[in-house]
């Protein structure tokens, strides 16, 4: 709860600061993130409390749901020898420079800029085989479409 709360305050503070920009850029605000789109949204119009709840729930949908597939991906692969292995071997292929000499720069531009998931196809294959043994989430609401929209 003290989380949730502090990550209420915080986006308290930025939903203020990004209203006061769009004010002085006259509108609609430039930058794209999440935040920004919702707030351009007519559905959250004086609703920041509701705004903030959906950030939350799509903080814990992103970060629960992840974590729990790196925590189990470690966990299968240190069960595995052999698999570990193959999983180093792609990798450590893709690499131009030892693991143990990577920054976190490096990292982030490895992960995000050079998307290592779809250069190496075993770590694929490791995500999609956890996901199947352990899905991060075992459910899925049913949705009833009653109209057109
Ligand atoms: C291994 C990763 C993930 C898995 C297995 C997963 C799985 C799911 C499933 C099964 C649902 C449907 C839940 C339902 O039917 O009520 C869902 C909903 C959702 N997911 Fe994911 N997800 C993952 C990652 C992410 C990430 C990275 C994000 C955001 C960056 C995200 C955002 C959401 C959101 C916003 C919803 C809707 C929640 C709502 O009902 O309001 N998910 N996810």
């Amino acid at each position: 709860m003290a989380n949730s709360d502090r990550f209420r305050e915080f986006l308290r503070k930025l939903i203020i600061e990004r209203k006061n920009n769009m004010k002085q850029e006259g509108g609609n605000q430039k930058s794209g993130d999440f935040l920004s789109l919702m707030l351009n949204d007519e559905l959250f119009a004086d609703k920041d409390e509701y705004l903030i709840d959906e950030c939350l729930t799509f903080m814990l949908a992103a970060t629960m749901t992840t974590t729990q597939l790196i925590n189990n991906g470690i966990y299968y692969l240190t069960k595995h020898e052999d698999k570990l292995s193959n999983f180093r071997k792609d990798i450590g292929g893709h690499l131009k420079q030892k693991f143990s000499e990577l920054t976190g720069e490096a990292w982030k531009k490895i992960i995000l800029e050079d998307e290592l998931l779809n250069m190496c196809s075993y770590l694929g294959y490791v995500v999609n085989e956890v996901l199947r043994i352990d899905p991060s989430l075992r459910f899925s609401t049913i949705h009833e479409i009653s109209g057109d929209c």
